[in-house]
């Protein structure tokens, strides 16, 4: 049967580690959105070009630019993720890739709303602003960027309030998600909870 799961939720809740777990369970692809928005944020801030014109022209090369993991790309995606016309011209990607025939996971802010409000399968997956800041510091360190505890988390609250704030699809639950709040669960607890509604 054809499955699509939507995953969205605010950052470093989980989502993508979970929408991989999940992706691979079911053999079903999976595309992260966010790197969408990374991406066009990025090559807006490198090349001085209109994000808008930037999001109409993007390219699978442009996907795999290694800076897209930075706190920089994030911040400059949650800036372009806020122009209603860079989010109308990622729509129609996202849009087919979610309703390929085999089914698909996506994770982001608005899959369940927006990209695909007809999937069967919603999950809004949270932590509370500790447990993701906690989360977010160890992944910069485990990559060896050196910050902060105080100053990932001001980052996370600051692209926390305009990704809930904004006028384009801002943050918020599907009315048929389940909530899955992550903070005291490892990736296993997290799949295992995921897995059980799914299959409920
Ligand atoms: O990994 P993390 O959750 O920190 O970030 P991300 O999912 O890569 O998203 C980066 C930024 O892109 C977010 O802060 C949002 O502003 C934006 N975004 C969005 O607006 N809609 C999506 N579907 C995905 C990301």
């Amino acid at each position: 049967a054809v499955i699509v799961i939507a995953i969205d939720g605010p950052s470093a809740a989980g989502k993508g580690t979970l929408a991989r777990r999940l992706a691979a369970h079911f053999g079903l692809p999976h595309l992260d959105t966010g790197l969408l928005y990374r991406a066009v944020g990025l090559k807006a801030e490198k090349t001085g070009r209109p994000p808008e014109e930037v999001a109409a022209g993007l390219d699978p090369a442009d996907l795999a630019d290694p800076e897209l993991r930075t706190d920089v790309a994030g911040q400059a995606a949650s800036k372009v993720a806020a122009m209603p016309e860079v989010r109308a011209k990622l729509l129609d990607f996202q849009k087919k890739f979610a309703l390929q025939a085999a089914g698909a996971v996506l994770d982001g802010r608005d899959v369940g709303t927006v990209i695909c409000p007809e999937a069967p399968v919603k999950l809004f997956v949270t932590a509370s602003a500790e447990a993701r800041a906690e989360r977010r510091y160890r992944e910069l360190r485990a990559k060896g960027v050196d910050t902060i505890k105080p100053r990932v988390l001001a980052e996370m609250a600051e692209r926390d309030r305009r990704d809930s704030e904004r006028a384009a699809a801002p943050l918020k639950a599907a009315p048929d998600a389940y909530h899955l709040d992550t903070s005291d669960m490892d990736a296993d607890a997290a799949f295992a909870a995921a897995l059980a509604f799914i299959e409920r």
